[in-house]
């Protein structure tokens, strides 16, 4: 905390320089206001607590991309990248205010934990012992329950690293939140760089046996948030094989190729061509990937989207094993969006790098996807979205 004290002082004075003159940003900065304030809390005494207020930091890097977040679910609400002729768009699905989040909303920029994605009829038993959980998807639980880390509040930290402008949240859920044992202590960091990369980083430790999957769960159209749908975008994904899974998106447990499927991203392929093909209820792709690469010790490529008509491309490194690629197929027009936009179906993809879906479930699974973490092991990820264009 030392150490990042003068590295604040002078990110303060770099915003300040920066923001006056929004024209001539020259190096990176970052900025940080009130976002909004939560309600209060009452615990079982009837005991009011005020709710915190919430802060939104904004990063800034010498190339004029700027990313917001918020110490609300550390959701990312924004993302204003180039395209081939520099012009910026916000790429990034969300909303203006903080009591639009608070309307619910599937995950717009959030951060899925204690477990990302389905753990079938929301029970596992770990060490011979069974947990339950909320079946906030019945009658699976997704992405940590009723009240999982995207709704969390994770204080906000702004420091200056090497690689650029970072802010550090911090949240601890106390055991047997959402019915997982264990005190779990995250952290996690969003750093932007002058190379236009997100760089993601999660730790979390436990103090007894637990299940730990974090994801991030950003909705992009790369042709900008109230672009419309995002069929045109031309994807890629380094995995020969998938995890097949039932009409409620839950594995079989088998890795099947993807060759001769729908699903076959191998080679750049628009999203919309076999869309139709992906079948499912609502239709769209919404499974996931097993990386060539496997679990990685520092993160490596698992995706490319290329927009044509912006030129705008984004890359997904990372460190873990699977990817599920998502396209938008619940979005209904209900959530309304920055500016007034309408976000309906296909109009925002995500690409949420994870460990496989029910895993703790799946034992053969062990060693490709390991979601059980123990007291004095380190969990840690590494996930990067990177910028750039084609002409
Ligand atoms: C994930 C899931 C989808 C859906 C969204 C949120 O991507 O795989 O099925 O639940 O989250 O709506």
């Amino acid at each position: 905390m030392r150490r990042a004290l003068p590295a604040l002082v002078i990110a303060f004075a770099l915003s300040a320089v920066a923001f006056a003159q929004p024209k001539a940003v020259t190096g990176p900065a970052f900025e940080q206001d009130t976002f909004g304030k939560l309600p209060p809390t009452k615990d079982k005494n009837g005991k009011e607590t005020p709710g915190p207020i919430v802060t939104r930091y904004t990063l800034v890097n010498k190339n004029g991309m700027v990313v917001k977040c918020i110490e609300y679910g550390a959701i990312i609400t924004e993302i204003h990248v180039p395209d081939k002729s520099g012009k910026t768009a916000d790429v990034a699905l969300g909303f203006d205010t903080l009591a639009d989040y608070l309307k619910g909303h599937p995950y717009f920029g959030a951060n899925a934990g204690r477990c990302a994605n389905r753990i079938a009829n929301g029970k596992f038993t770990l060490d011979g012992k069974e947990y339950k959980l909320a079946p906030n998807d019945k009658p699976h639980s997704l992405h940590g329950g009723k009240e999982g880390f995207d709704k969390k509040f994770w204080r906000g930290e702004p420091m200056l690293t090497a690689t650029g402008p970072s802010v550090k949240f911090t949240y601890t859920s106390p055991d047997g939140e959402e019915g997982y044992p264990g005190r779990l202590s995250v952290t996690m960091s969003y750093t932007l760089t002058d190379n236009n990369e997100i760089v993601i980083d999660y730790r979390a430790t436990t103090d007894k046996p637990t299940v730990c999957n974090l994801a991030h769960h950003s909705y992009f159209n790369l042709a900008g948030h109230n672009a419309g749908d995002i069929k045109g975008h031309e994807l890629t994904i380094a995995a020969k094989h998938y995890t097949p899974g039932d009409e409620t998106l839950i594995p079989t447990g088998k890795i099947e190729p993807v060759a001769g499927t729908p699903f076959d991203f191998t080679k750049a392929k628009p999203m919309g061509r076999d869309l139709e093909k992906a079948g499912g209820k609502p239709v769209g792709f919404d499974l996931n990937y097993v990386l060539d690469k496997g679990q990685t010790a520092r993160p490596e490529l698992a995706a490319r989207v290329v927009e044509p008509k912006s030129g705008r491309v984004m890359e997904v490194l990372t460190t873990e094993p699977g990817l599920q690629f998502y396209t938008g197929n619940f979005l209904d027009g209900s959530n309304k969006g920055k500016g007034g936009a309408v976000y309906r179906q296909y109009n925002g993809f995500c690409l949420e790098a994870q460990k496989f879906p029910d895993s703790v479930n799946k034992p053969e699974w062990k060693d490709k996807s390991n979601v059980v973490l123990r007291p004095g092991e380190t969990y840690k990820q590494t996930t990067i979205y990177q910028f750039s264009v084609v002409k």
